[in-house]
């Protein structure tokens, strides 16, 4: 298809919708989501004691009868398909094998299995391996006498945890006030901060961000909103629709500065990046359901205006972020259709598109666009690529639509 006429289409399809009714079924995952939500406040990021194997009937009695538990307003917020799906997560070997992993293995090993290089890819058959020949394993009776199912679900856990479906990339930004870009890791079900400090396109070393569970402050993405040389992160409440910056430095919090309410859940905060000229950088709101697009400009950190940009209606077409792809002064933002991984560049003067053009197309959907960096010394962005199902991240450099430089493969999985 030839770029006018796909660009003709993004602008005139507009999605009709029907209203569909589905009964709702949560899968043992999403449970995991929801007892990082609703139940890792009192009982921990990883579920031990009463709560493994804890059957859905279980769980309604502790709500009806534990005094701590029946006090708490949100619990009695959660359905009975919710509370299924917590029991199927709770059932699953991965529960049971986080608390066997927290009895048995971190006397000598990280308590977060992602934070312990030894731990990397520890199947079974290592972890059977290592408790047979490694020495200080070996002199240990408790690990001696673990079956080889308990060995399973410590490896399911260890595996599921740490890896690289839990870590999302959050945001790209320079966190240490080095003048690299860094990558910015959230942990969704453990709720762990974590940034690879890099220096240009390789990992240096890490830094731990403040730690936030549940799945109701989102990470909307990275920006130095006060201009002292340290990434600002941007989160959002989908719940309440709250919004807030932190204003970051060398990984503390310094100040947290809360900005308009906007309570409409479908609005994403989808690119940060300076639309205005003024060197703040400004936010790109999108629209999940209409493909509306709008924009707070901001003067540091309060929003002094707002603007609007062409509407996409068609939902498939996710904004992955703003960045100066043309080298022309004029930041642009970046697409990418996450049904036909056909990508497209909006080249912007002010809010008018003036050019729109096609990248290459990656058709496999399993690699997204996790975020842009600010342009190397060449003035060529580099483009953050994940593939969430492999654990892989490649940073891409792309000038406009041309891909001009080495890919740099980033090692597989979290920190
Ligand atoms: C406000 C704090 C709080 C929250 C939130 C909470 N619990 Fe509890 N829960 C407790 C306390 C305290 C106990 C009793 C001590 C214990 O067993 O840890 C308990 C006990 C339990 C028990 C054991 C009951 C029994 O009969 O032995 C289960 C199962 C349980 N909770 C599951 C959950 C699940 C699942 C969630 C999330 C949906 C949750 N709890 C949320 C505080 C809480
Ligand atoms: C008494 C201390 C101790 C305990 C308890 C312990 N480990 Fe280890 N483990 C070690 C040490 C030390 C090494 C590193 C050995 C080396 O690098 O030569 C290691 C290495 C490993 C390795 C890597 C082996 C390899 O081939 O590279 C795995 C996997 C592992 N441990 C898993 C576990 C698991 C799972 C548990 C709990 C069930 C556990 N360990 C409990 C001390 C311990």
């Amino acid at each position: 298809m030839k770029c006018g006429k796909l660009l003709f289409v993004l602008f005139v399809t507009t999605i009709i919708y029907a209203g569909i009714s589905q009964t709702t079924v949560y899968a043992a995952s999403e449970g995991a989501t929801l007892y990082a939500q609703y139940c890792a406040s009192c009982h921990g990021a990883t579920p031990s004691g009463a709560q493994v194997n804890a059957s859905a009937e279980k769980i309604t009695n502790a709500i009806a009868t534990n005094s701590d538990m029946k006090n708490n307003a949100s619990l009695k917020t959660l359905t009975s398909a919710q509370i299924q799906a917590i029991a199927s997560f709770l059932s699953t070997s991965s529960a049971t094998g986080s608390s066997l992993f927290l009895s048995n293995c971190i006397s000598c090993h990280n308590t977060i299995p992602a934070t312990d290089p030894r731990l990397v890819g520890a199947t079974a058959t290592k972890i059977t391996n290592a408790i047979a020949s490694v020495s200080q394993m070996k002199g240990n009776t408790a690990l001696q006498g673990l079956t080889s199912t308990q060995i399973q679900s410590i490896s399911d856990y260890i595996v599921g945890t740490g890896q690289s479906s839990n870590w999302i990339i959050a945001g790209v930004g320079d966190f240490n006030g080095d003048g690299s870009v860094d990558i910015f890791w959230r942990d969704t079900i453990n709720g762990y901060n974590y940034v690879w400090l890099m220096s240009g396109t390789g990992i240096s070393s890490g830094l731990w961000l403040p730690t936030f569970t549940g799945n109701t402050w989102l990470v909307e993405g990275v920006g130095d909103f006060n201009q002292d040389g340290y990434a600002d992160i941007l989160l959002r409440n989908i719940s309440t629709g709250e919004n807030v910056i932190w204003l970051m430095k060398s990984g503390a919090i310094q100040s947290s500065i809360t900005l308009p309410t906007l309570s409409d859940k479908n609005w994403v905060a989808a690119a940060i990046g300076d639309l205005n000229g003024d060197k703040y950088p400004d936010i790109v709101w999108r629209h999940l359901v209409y493909g509306y697009n709008g924009i707070w400009y901001f003067n540091g950190t309060t929003v002094s205006g707002v603007g609007s940009l062409p509407q996409l209606a068609d939902a498939s077409w996710v904004l992955c972020g703003a960045a100066d792809m043309e080298k022309d002064g004029n930041t642009d933002l970046v697409w990418r259709n996450k049904t036909s991984g056909y990508n497209y560049v909006w080249n912007l003067s002010g809010t008018t598109v003036v050019n729109a053009y096609a990248m290459p197309q990656i058709s496999d959907t399993s690699w997204t666009i996790a975020a842009l960096g600010k342009p190397d010394t060449n003035g060529y962005v580099n483009v953050f690529w994940r593939n969430q199902n492999a654990g892989s991240t490649v940073i891409l450099t792309m000038h406009g639509g041309t891909m001009v430089m080495d890919t740099v493969v980033l090692p597989t999985f979290g920190p």
